[in-house]
Formats: structure tokens, C-alpha cells, sequence
């Protein structure tokens, strides 16, 4: 059956959530009515609430997977399994203390789990920090609230192994220098920053989210004291996965 979410009078669907509401009317402008069976619908919703993202930081993520309610369908990042890219650089290794940044519904935290001594995931959303935390009712994970701009102070310097994917990608490109420092400032001595995203050329113009790095950006990475040990290849656009090891 074809659902439709028809907007009026600010009452969309049965969301009752503010936020929620005020992004659904920029998405659908009123008297519109959306099938929400259409494939490609929750990759625009997705693209059009980021595209915001420049003027309310990571306020659309919260809204989104408010929106989402709960329903993994609807987020066109969750693949519900560990990115491949990770699974792949797992295989064998075994970590001390791991932090997953933007760890959305947790399934890559969980696979760090399964090899860590303890894994703290944290994302912007309390929504989706919640969702993961339903998923894996059972998780060793220390799932929590957080933001990579604002990181408390006991949280730096600790980490043996961090992991991002996804979640540089999707901030504004104006942010990703900062976000760099913040990534770095979680890592021990000879730790591990595993980036794990979307790359593309100077010449590529940045369409809606998500925004793939430039070379010239992970040029940016070495240059915070770490050094990159590794990098795969793949054609422009497709994910690659870098590693560097603070020095
Ligand atoms: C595209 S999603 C990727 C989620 C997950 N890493 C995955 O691959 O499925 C980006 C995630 O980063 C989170 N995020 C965005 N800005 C953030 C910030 N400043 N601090 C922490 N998490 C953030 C979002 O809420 C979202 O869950």
C-alpha cells in the first residue's frame, strides 16, 4: 500500500515533533502529498534536510532520524552490517579502547566490540544513540551523546583506535578542518585514526550531501602530527578507507 504523508496546516503524517515538522515543510511545500513507497524518496529527504546543514550544524541529523521513527528503511546510510571497508581492516587485529565517531545505528561499533576492550560510540543525535542502544540490548558498546565539536576533556588522548565513516562527509566542507583536529585530539601515542568515506576531484562540484574529501584534505590529516599508513583506491566517488598512526 502506498502511504502518503499529505501537508497541512503543519500537520504532517503523525509526527508531532517540532523540528520534525519545520523540515518536512521546507521538504514538501504545503498541500503536497509524497509517496513514501518511492525509492528514491528517502535519499532526497536525506539530501535535501543536509543540504541545511551549512546554516544548522548537525541539527538535521537529530530531526532526520526523528523522522525516520525508528524505521531503518528510511535511513539510506544504514546498511545494518559493518561497512565492508572496516570488516575487512578488523580481520585478525585486536584493540584496546576504540571510539566510533558519528556511530549512527551502531553496527560498526558492534563489530569493533567483538575485538575491543571497550568501545565508545558516540553520535550528535540522541534519537539514533537510542536507536542503536535498542538494536543491541546487550551491547558491550558504551553508546552515547556527543559531539565531535565539542569533545570533553577526559575523552582526549585515550583512544588506541578511533573510527569514522561516513560522518566527514557529511559535515559542511568549512568544518572538516576542525573536525580533523578533533578526530586527532582523541588518540593516544601510536594510535589509529580509521577514516572510512567517500572521495572526489577538485573539479567535481559538490552536489548535495554527501560532500566526498579531496585528496588534498586527508594532505591536511598528515600534517596534524600522524602519519598515514595506509589507503585503498576506488574510483571517484566510491568510499576508500586511510589509516594513520599518530606519531
Ligand atoms: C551519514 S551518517 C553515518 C552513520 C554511520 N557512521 C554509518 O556509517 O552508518 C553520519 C552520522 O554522523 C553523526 N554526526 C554528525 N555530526 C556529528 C558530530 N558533530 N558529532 C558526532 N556525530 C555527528 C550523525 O548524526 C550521523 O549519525
Amino acid at each position: 500500500m502506498v502511504e502518503h504523508f499529505v501537508h497541512t496546516e503543519g500537520v504532517v503524517g503523525s509526527n508531532p515533533i517540532p523540528t520534525t515538522r519545520l523540515l518536512l515543510h521546507w521538504l514538501f511545500n504545503s498541500g503536497q502529498s509524497v509517496a513514501m513507497d518511492d525509492p528514491l524518496l528517502h535519499r532526497k529527504m536525506a539530501a535535501r534536510m543536509a543540504n541545511r546543514a551549512r546554516e544548522d550544524g548537525a541539527d538535521w541529523f537529530e530531526a532526520f532520524y526523528q523522522w525516520a521513527g525508528g524505521d531503518e528503511e528510511k535511513v539510506p546510510w544504514a546498511d545494518l552490517m559493518p561497512h565492508p571497508l572496516l570488516s575487512d581492516w578488523l580481520e585478525g587485529k585486536q584493540f584496546g579502547a576504540v571510539a566510533v565517531v558519528g556511530c549512527g545505528l551502531g553496527d560498526d561499533a558492534e563489530a569493533l566490540a567483538e575485538r575491543a576492550n571497550s568501545v565508545w560510540a558516540f553520535d550528535v543525535s540522541e534519537t539514533v544513540v537510542e536507536w542503536a542502544k535498542r538494536r543491541y540490548p546487550e551491547s558491550l558498546v558504551e553508546y552515547g551523546v556527543g559531539d565531535l565539536f565539542h569533545l570533553s576533556e577526559e575523552r582526549k588522548g585515550i583512544y588506541g583506535t578511533v573510527v569514522e565513516i561516513f560522518t566527514l562527509q557529511a559535515l559542511p566542507p568549512e568544518r572538516r578542518t576542525e573536525a580533523f583536529a578533533a578526530l586527532a585530539s582523541l588518540l593516544l601515542p601510536q594510535g589509529e585514526l580509521v577514516v572510512i568515506t567517500r572521495w572526489r576531484e577538485p573539479e567535481t562540484e559538490l552536489g548535495p550531501v554527501p560532500w566526498p574529501l579531496l585528496m588534498s584534505e586527508f594532505d591536511e590529516i598528515d600534517k596534524l602530527g600522524l602519519e598515514r599508513i595506509e589507503q585503498t583506491s576506488a574510483e571517484e566517488g566510491q568510499a576508500i578507507r586511510l589509516v594513520w598512526r599518530k606519531i
